[in-house]
C-alpha cells in the first residue's frame, strides 16, 4: 500500500526509547553465555513466551530481569549499536535515548562503563550511519529522591555527555513531587527535564511534572485526555506528548489499537510523536509503531508527515538542525 511504503521511507526522529528496552532475546542469551550468567529461561521461545503484560509493573520486573547480562562496557555498545542499526533501517535521523543507570549501580556496574558503551555507540551511529542522538538520564521513581540525587552526582563528572534528565519506572504512587530537588539540581546543570506521566497515573502528575519539575516534554500523557483545563493548557503551550502505541496495547493501557486516543490527541492539537518505547519487548520498533497506528485508527498522508514532524519540532536539535532535517 502506498502509505506503508510512505512511512517505511519517512525520515523519522525517535524520542521517547529505553535502550535497555531494545536488548532482543537474542542478545540477551549472547551476552549471558559471554559473562557466564544463568538465564531463568530455557530457549528463544520461553522469553518471547515470558513477554505477556498485563500492566506496566508486569513488563518492569522482566525489564530490569533481562538487564541483568549487560555487565562489560561492550555489552552496552553491543546493546545500542545493535539499536542504531535498527533505527537506521527505519529511516531513523535522530534520536534521544532514554538510560535507567540505578539499574545498573544498583547491581554493581559502575556508571563510568554504562556510559562510556553507550557514547561509543553513538558516536559510530553518528559516524557510520549518519545518525544525531542524546542521552536522558532517567531516574527510577519507585527508589528514593536521595538514591535519584546519589546518581545526578556520581553522573556530573559526565555532563557533557548528557543531553537531559527523565524519570521512569512505577508511576502509580510515585508522583513527580517525589523528585523536586533533583530535577531543580539537573536544571541548574542545564540539562533539559522530561517525565513519564499520565501513562497509568492520573493527570494530576502530568500537572506536577510541568509545574514542580518543568518539564519540556511529557513521556507518554495520553491520559491527559481526562482533564479539559490540562489539555488546553498542554496545547497552549505546545507541551510534546512522546506516546508509544504498541507500549499502550502491550501493557493494556488500550484494550486494543483501534481504541488508542492518538488520534482524539491529535484533534486536539497537542504535539503528538511516535516513538517505540522498549521496542524488543512490546514487538515493534519505530515504524511498526507508525503502522499499526495508521492501520488502526485509518490515518492519513497529512496526519503521518505531522505526527513525523512533530518528532523533529519537539526534539532537542537545535532550530539549524531542525530547519535542516525538516
Ligand atoms: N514506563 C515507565 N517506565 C519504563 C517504561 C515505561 O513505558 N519503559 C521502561 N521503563
Ligand atoms: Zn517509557
Amino acid at each position: 500500500r502506498p502509505i506503508e511504503s510512505f512511512i517505511r521511507n519517512l525520515p523519522k526522529a525517535e524520542l521517547h526509547l529505553h535502550i535497555e528496552g531494545t536488548l532482543e532475546p537474542e542478545l540477551m542469551f549472547r551476552l549471558a553465555e559471554r559473562n557466564r550468567i544463568t538465564l531463568p529461561f530455557a530457549s528463544l521461545d520461553e522469553v518471547r513466551a515470558a513477554y505477556q503484560f498485563s500492566d506496566l509493573q508486569s513488563f518492569l520486573d522482566i525489564y530490569y530481569q533481562g538487564m541483568q547480562v549487560l555487565i562489560e562496557e561492550e555489552d552496552f555498545y553491543d546493546l545500542a549499536i545493535a539499536y542504531f542499526e535498527r533505527a537506521h533501517a527505519d529511516q531513523i535521523r535522530h534520536c534521544e535515548l532514554f538510560f535507567d543507570p540505578q539499574g545498573h549501580t544498583e547491581r554493581g556496574i559502575p556508571f563510568k562503563t554504562v556510559i562510556s558503551g553507550l557514547r561509543r555507540a553513538q558516536d559510530e551511529a553518528r559516524e557510520r550511519l549518519g545518525i544525531s542522538s542524546g542521552l536522558i538520564l532517567c531516574f527510577l521513581r519507585h527508589l528514593s529522591a536521595e538514591s535519584a540525587l546519589a546518581t545526578l552526582e556520581e553522573a556530573l563528572p559526565y555532563r557533557e555527555w548528557l543531553l537531559g534528565v527523565g524519570l521512569d519506572s512505577s508511576e502509580s504512587g510515585h508522583p513527580p513531587v517525589k523528585f523536586e530537588a533533583v530535577f531543580e539540581r539537573a536544571r541548574q546543570e542545564g540539562l533539559l527535564p522530561v517525565a513519564h506521566a499520565g501513562e497509568e497515573g492520573p493527570p494530576s502528575y502530568i500537572w506536577e511534572a510541568l509545574d514542580l519539575l518543568k518539564v519540556l516534554r511529557i513521556d507518554h500523557g495520553v491520559r491527559c485526555l481526562e482533564d479539559e483545563r490540562l489539555v488546553a493548557r498542554l496545547a497552549a503551550e505546545k507541551v510534546p506528548l512522546t506516546v508509544c502505541p504498541l507500549s499502550n496495547v502491550k501493557l493494556r493501557v488500550f484494550d486494543t489499537m483501534a481504541r488508542h486516543n492518538l488520534k482524539e490527541l491529535l484533534r486536539c492539537e497537542l504535539c503528538v510523536t511516535v516513538n517505540s518505547d522498549d521496542p524488543a519487548y512490546f514487538g515493534g520498533y519505530l515504524t511498526e509503531n507508525f503502522l499499526a497506528v495508521q492501520r488502526a485508527l485509518g490515518l492519513g498522508f497529512t496526519e503521518i508527515r505531522q505526527l513525523a514532524d512533530n518528532g523533529f519540532r519537539a526534539s532537542f536539535l537545535g532550530e539549524r538542525e531542525k530547519g535542516e532535517l525538516l
